[in-house]
């Protein structure tokens, strides 16, 4: 017959409390990695990307021919978003009761837009991407015409359908640090 002291079994019951104790540190640890990273990844999938409409000013206080800037909250804020979850879009009247939105990211690197009133161009300050009145490429480095957003008035309200700003030309993004590293 075996006979186990006090001593061992003592020394056997806080090895396997010791053992027991790092795997539970070991796998809370690993959930506090774990939790956020398939948060990450699950999120777009969990995201409603289909728009929201947005109330972005009066129809009767934007003159007919006009083009305004308008800021309104983004598809998907979060309660920490503060102001990076406001977004803006070019806003113009084109008759009573026609109006059209432009994003005001440039489709290069995502540069904010101005409008030039009397020119009647979309500039760009970042690389001189230039978009005509209808936001079509003018000039520049642009790929693509500048983005448009659904609108429609009710109850005498504009109304834009937000829309994530997809993201811009990376390529451009990576050959700009090359040219910047070879000078
Ligand atoms: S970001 Fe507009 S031209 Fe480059």
């Amino acid at each position: 017959m075996i006979e186990i002291k006090v001593e061992d079994a003592r020394e056997i019951s806080r090895r396997k409390f010791l053992r027991r104790l790092s795997l539970w540190s070991g796998a809370f640890a690993a959930s506090l990695v774990a939790v956020p990273f398939a948060g990450a990844l699950l999120d777009p999938l969990l995201r409603d990307d289909t728009g929201t409409w947005r109330a972005v000013g009066r129809a009767d206080d934007f003159v007919v021919g006009s083009t305004n800037m308008v800021v309104f909250t983004n598809t998907d804020p979060k309660p920490y978003g503060g102001v990076v979850q406001k977004t803006a879009a070019w806003l113009r009247r084109e008759k009573e009761d026609h109006f059209i939105a432009f994003s005001a990211n440039c489709t290069h690197l995502g540069c904010p837009v101005r409008w030039e009133e009397k020119a009647h161009l979309f500039m760009c300050p970042c690389h001189g991407g230039v978009y005509n009145q209808e936001g079509d490429v003018a000039a520049g480095p642009p790929p693509q015409p500048l983005r448009r957003y659904e609108v429609r008035i009710r109850a005498g309200n504009v109304e834009v359908k937000t829309a994530p700003v997809p993201l811009t030309d990376l390529t451009a993004a990576e050959r700009l640090c090359d040219q910047s590293s070879n000078t």
